[in-house]
């Protein structure tokens, strides 16, 4: 198996203004073991730019248009992030799968133009609470991740992350077995859809409830290759801790 670089991804959702982030970025010890990246808001991306650069840090979006420009009021294109100093967008967070009805083939239509744009991805996919008890998992997230990713998308450009939808902002974490079974499902996909070298070596990131006492079991899984991180990347003590579980 191929050996891939961990990816420690804080997800700020709508928490955050200037004074916040600008004590927050030169506190993260990014360090060289994983590429630890921050997905602001939209209006602190210019701001974070600069200090993301000086810490090491990397710099994304929570969500994209699918249009490269025009009459769309309110939202914002990949160029427009590439010019903030973004160089990662998150799509299809169960949040905005379900705040605003977002389709995997919405999802799939801003990821193919943010690549297009030169961004790279994260496609977020997840069952429910519902779907896990009827043990339909594997079935709701194959589906996600086919119908998400687009034609353009390969193991440099595009990672996937796994969101227990019943996990996020719970407290409530799937276990590392869990988690590992679908990770490894999500490869399995993966490498009959793309290639198998594809699959290899594309990284798929676990989110819901990652905190640093979990963390070094979670990301010690053969299919953990990082973590997307909601509520423990607004405390730079809880973030650098789960930096810091990576091996
Ligand atoms: P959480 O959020 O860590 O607060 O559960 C994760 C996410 O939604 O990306």
């Amino acid at each position: 198996m191929r050996s891939r670089k961990k990816m420690i991804a804080g997800n700020w959702k709508m928490n955050m203004t200037a004074e916040g982030a600008l004590a927050l970025i030169p506190a993260i010890a990014a360090g060289d073991a994983a590429d630890v990246l921050i997905c602001p808001p939209f209006t602190l991306l210019h701001l974070a730019a600069q200090e993301a650069a000086r810490a090491g840090v990397l710099l994304g979006a929570q969500d994209v248009s699918r249009y490269p420009m025009g009459a769309h009021t309110g939202d914002i294109s990949a160029e427009q992030l590439r010019d903030a100093g973004c160089q990662w967008v998150i799509l299809g967070h169960s949040e905005r799968r379900i705040d605003h009805d977002e389709s995997s083939a919405e999802v799939c239509h801003k990821a193919e133009a943010a690549i297009k744009a030169g961004l790279q991805i994260i496609i977020c996919v997840g069952e429910t609470l519902r779907e896990r008890e009827l043990d339909q998992q594997n079935v709701v997230v194959e589906k996600q991740v086919l119908d998400s990713m687009p034609d353009n998308a390969d193991a440099r450009n595009c990672v996937f992350a796994y969101e227990p939808v019943w996990a996020i902002g719970t407290g409530q974490t799937a276990t590392a077995e869990q988690a590992q079974a679908m990770h490894k499902f999500i490869r399995s996909v993966i490498a009959d859809e793309l290639t198998p070298q594809a699959a290899d070596y594309m990284r798929i990131l676990y989110g819901g409830s990652m905190k640093p006492d979990n963390a070094a079991e979670l990301l010690g899984q053969p299919d953990i290759d990082g973590g997307l991180i909601g509520g423990a990347a607004l405390k730079a003590d809880q973030f650098n801790a789960i930096i810091a579980a990576v091996k």
